[in-house]
């Protein structure tokens, strides 16, 4: 047994660890777990791909392209939805000791409640992320995430809805991310995410195809946001973009995460979340250190 408790709450929610899988980059784990050395259940959380109402078919090839230090997608949320999820998927995910974070995508205000309704039902699921970064259907398909009072909305019905854990995705794609983040935890967001994607565009074959940016690219979008909200919000975050070292996780930490994400590195390298578990380790007992928050005091004193 380590010494180390390299254990964090967030929004209620106990992890073993700050490290988990960013949505859409893990599958729901299945194939992750046949990588010889993954072992799920050291991860912090178990965080699914998107799971929507309805089933989705997702867009057209080329759904991913590399660029300069990261990759844009345009997967366009491919799931089988979320009764399918529940009960085909969910089964193999709760077989393992990590909380179940499921990632729930709306196009209507209405199919976010129907979704915190049904999963509200399941006891493997220990908290909900809602990606509020979909177009609105209902509203010019502007994305509910870019405007305060339409994400408060969102957050707020879904608030009635389900007595699990909120933590809301916030979108980089915004003006001032602020009054949007006070406005969710207002109404009731348990804790934030943080961030998803960066609109951004490759061209294929004469075709403009939109879609969002990942990977270390938009790291320091990342740090930037993740200080303005920290210093506005009284939530835990959970910070993400183009994280893929122990040095990285420390730069999300000092601007005021509580846990992080690990997205597009797992492409690069699947087994990149097992490596970071076991540095963090590492790190706290070569410095004598007993848990997260002495990690923490250590990098603001700049010795990271
Ligand atoms: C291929 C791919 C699929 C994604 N799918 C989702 C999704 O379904 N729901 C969501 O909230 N975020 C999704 N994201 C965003 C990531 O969870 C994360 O916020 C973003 O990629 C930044 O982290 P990274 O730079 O470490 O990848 C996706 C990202 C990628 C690259």
């Amino acid at each position: 047994m380590s010494s180390v408790n390299l254990g964090v709450e967030i929004g209620g929610i106990r992890l073993k660890n700050p490290i988990m899988p960013a949505s859409g980059t893990f599958g729901n784990g299945e194939e992750f777990a046949g990588i010889q050395g993954m072992d799920l259940s050291a991860l912090g959380a178990l965080v699914t791909k998107g799971t929507t109402l309805e089933p989705r078919a997702g867009n057209p090839q080329p759904r991913i392209r590399e660029t300069a230090s990261g990759m844009i997608n345009f997967i366009g949320l491919a799931n089988p939805g979320v009764k399918a999820f529940i009960e085909e998927k969910l089964p193999f995910m709760a077989q393992f000791e990590t909380p179940i974070i499921v990632n729930v995508s709306g196009f209507t205000l209405n199919e976010y409640v129907r979704m915190a309704e049904l999963l509200d039902q399941v006891p493997s699921v220990a908290g909900l992320e809602i990606n509020i970064s979909c177009p609105n259907v209902e509203g010019g398909r502007i994305p509910f995430g870019s405007d305060a009072q339409i994400a408060a909305n969102v957050i707020r019905a879904v608030r009635r809805a389900t007595k699990l854990p909120l933590i809301v995705k916030l979108t980089p794609n915004v003006t001032d991310i602020v009054p949007i983040a006070k406005a969710v935890v207002d109404v009731g967001a348990n804790a934030i995410s943080m961030i998803n994607t960066v609109r951004a565009a490759f061209i294929d074959r004469g075709k403009i195809i939109q879609g969002g940016l990942s990977g270390p690219a938009i790291k320091p979008i990342a740090l930037c946001l993740i200080n303005q909200v920290s210093q506005a919000v009284n939530v835990p975050i959970i910070g993400m973009g183009g994280i893929s070292t122990l040095q990285d996780i420390f730069d999300f930490f000092q601007v005021g995460a509580s846990a992080v994400a690990i997205g597009t590195a797992n492409f690069k390298n699947p087994l990149v979340m097992m490596a970071l578990i076991d540095q963090l380790e590492k790190y706290c007992l070569e410095h004598g250190l007993a848990n997260i928050d002495q990690v923490k005091a250590r990098i603001k004193g700049g010795k990271g």
